[in-house]
């Protein structure tokens, strides 16, 4: 698909059902939460194929550029159903239908995806997190996607790669793109230079990385933007970079290219990223958009913060480093001047005295935000705490440090329980939360200190021990207890 001028702001979802008149694909909540309008975009990346599961309803059409746009019309061959379809039938996996084109095509992108675990129903239930269906019940959709993905894929759009390389390749090889004009377009750079010369001439533009907020803004909240710069083509701002004792991740980065390298940081950070939205949203949604969205229920950065992180912003050709705590102001303030961007978020490793311990607190396992999202590294002089970082989400109007209770924790003996209690009672100086939707102050100040109580336990626990290897958590602390 490429960029068109005209309707800059439609989505993906409209263009189809509207232009395409490619009706299969449903809209239901139009935000993102219900997957039944999940199309697949198949993008050619470093000599192979991926298929990733996308939200129609809140990704710009023009996001689609450079990108095979596959929906469910597109999956049978004449008369005879894709292994999936087939599967869906076989199994009695849609009763009213709607949601079914939506089902289809996470486990069409199951049925491409590189997996190096064996297929089972923990891992299907991971994957159709972002789909809901209100009246067959997951046990059939999921039956049906044991029962035709997790092999080699052998359908068409396998055997016939070769052909879409090349119809791929001949038209990505543009510079910048640029659509509209001076007053009303829709850009994609190509470069960092070039984004950031186009962002100091348009510092009025919307930047947009995977659009899986800003998409919002236009179905939910009927914004009018009138200047957008997608990230999405920029060369190297998704690079990652993973070395001895840190890992640069550029701000274009997806959450979901962003997973092995953070859960081989810490098997906590992994759990909080396997909670984050769903498929749909990860494949898109990215580290630098989670940041500069400034929320203060955003998952990453309380994480980020706890393990010291470093936030390079950019504008020019200048780059200016910050810790990333300092880059949140205040409720939708953050420290970044105008045409500067997100450029890079450097996460450092643990150290051989450090733990680290993170949780994420909603109302439903999966698909949902934050009410509350901790998180807490210790550095450890033996069994005594030299130094603590702990960070929450949720707690106040910006992703913060808990800075009283961190200093009260200095010093603390791990294997007693008595003299973590001044840290604990500290978490009431360093919070004032509020009520909302999705949860009351008095909760909120419960679960960080049950939180609190929990990572110093599963510390003390692992210490003690001295045999937690990556993957292998809970045995080290089965053992423990
Ligand atoms: C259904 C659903 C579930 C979700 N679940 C979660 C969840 O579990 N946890 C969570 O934390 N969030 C969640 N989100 C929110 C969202 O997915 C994340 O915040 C995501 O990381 C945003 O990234 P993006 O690239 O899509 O941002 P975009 O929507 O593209 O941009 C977000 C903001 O950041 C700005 N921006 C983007 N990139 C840059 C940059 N490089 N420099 C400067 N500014 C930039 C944009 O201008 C905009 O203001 C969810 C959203 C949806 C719709
Ligand atoms: S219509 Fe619900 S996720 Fe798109
Ligand atoms: S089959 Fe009716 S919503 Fe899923």
């Amino acid at each position: 698909m490429r960029l068109r001028d005209g309707a800059l702001t439609l989505t993906l979802l409209d263009y189809l059902r509207l232009t395409e008149r490619a009706t299969g694909t449903k809209e239901g909540c139009a935000e993102g939460d219900c997957g039944a309008c999940t199309v697949v975009l198949r993008r050619s990346v470093g000599g192979g194929f991926v298929y990733q599961p996308v939200n129609a309803c809140i990704l710009l059409a023009g996001q689609a550029d450079g990108a095979d746009v596959i929906t469910v019309e597109d999956l049978a061959d004449g008369a005879t159903l894709h292994p999936v379809q087939q599967a869906m039938v076989e199994q009695h996996g849609s009763q009213c239908g709607f949601c079914t084109p939506g089902f289809i095509m996470a486990l069409f992108a199951l049925y491409h995806a590189q997996r190096d675990a064996p297929l089972d129903r923990a891992a299907v239930n991971d994957w159709i997190a972002g789909n809901l269906c209100r009246c067959t019940g997951y046990r059939p959709i999921v039956d049906a996607a044991l029962a035709s993905c997790g092999g080699v894929a052998t359908d068409r759009f396998a055997t016939q790669e070769a052909e879409a390389a090349r119809a791929l390749a001949a038209i990505d090889g543009e510079d910048d793109v640029f659509a509209g004009s001076d007053e009303r377009f829709f850009a994609a750079p190509a470069s960092i230079p070039a984004l950031a010369a186009l962002y100091a001439k348009h510092p009025d533009a919307v930047l947009v990385g995977g659009a899986t907020d800003v998409g919002l803004w236009i179905t939910k909240q009927f914004h009018e933007l009138a200047k957008i710069i997608w990230l999405g083509r920029v060369r190297g701002l998704d690079a990652i970079d993973d070395v001895a004792d840190a890992i640069t991740f550029g701000a274009t980065a997806s959450h979901e290219a962003a997973i092995p390298h953070l859960a081989a940081i810490d098997p906590d950070l992994g759990e909080l990223m396997r909670r984050f939205a769903g498929k749909q949203i990860r494949s898109v949604g990215t580290i630098g958009g989670n940041i500069a969205n400034g929320s203060p229920i955003g998952d990453t950065p309380p994480a980020l913060i706890a393990l010291g992180a470093t936030l390079a912003l950019q504008k020019g050709d200048v780059v200016r480093r910050i810790p990333l705590e300092d880059f949140f102001l205040a409720y939708g303030k953050q420290d970044r001047t105008a045409s500067e961007f997100v450029r890079a978020v450097q996460v450092p490793k643990l150290k051989v005295d450090e733990r680290f311990r993170c949780y994420k607190i909603s109302k439903r396992f999966d698909q949902d935000i934050s009410a509350v999202m901790g998180a807490f590294k210790v550095t450890l002089a033996g069994a005594r705490i030299a130094a603590a970082r702990i960070a929450f989400g949720g707690m106040a109007a910006t992703p913060k440090r808990a800075l009283a209770a961190e200093a009260a924790l200095a010093g603390a003996d791990l294997g007693d329980a008595g003299s973590w209690q001044a840290a604990l009672a500290a978490l009431a100086d360093d919070f004032s939360p509020i009520t909302d939707q999705r949860a009351s102050a008095d909760y909120r100040r419960d679960v960080v200190r049950a939180l609190l109580r929990k990572a110093l336990m599963e510390t003390a626990g692992a210490a003690t021990h001295r045999t937690r290897v990556v993957g292998i958590r809970e045995t080290a602390d089965a053992a423990a207890s």
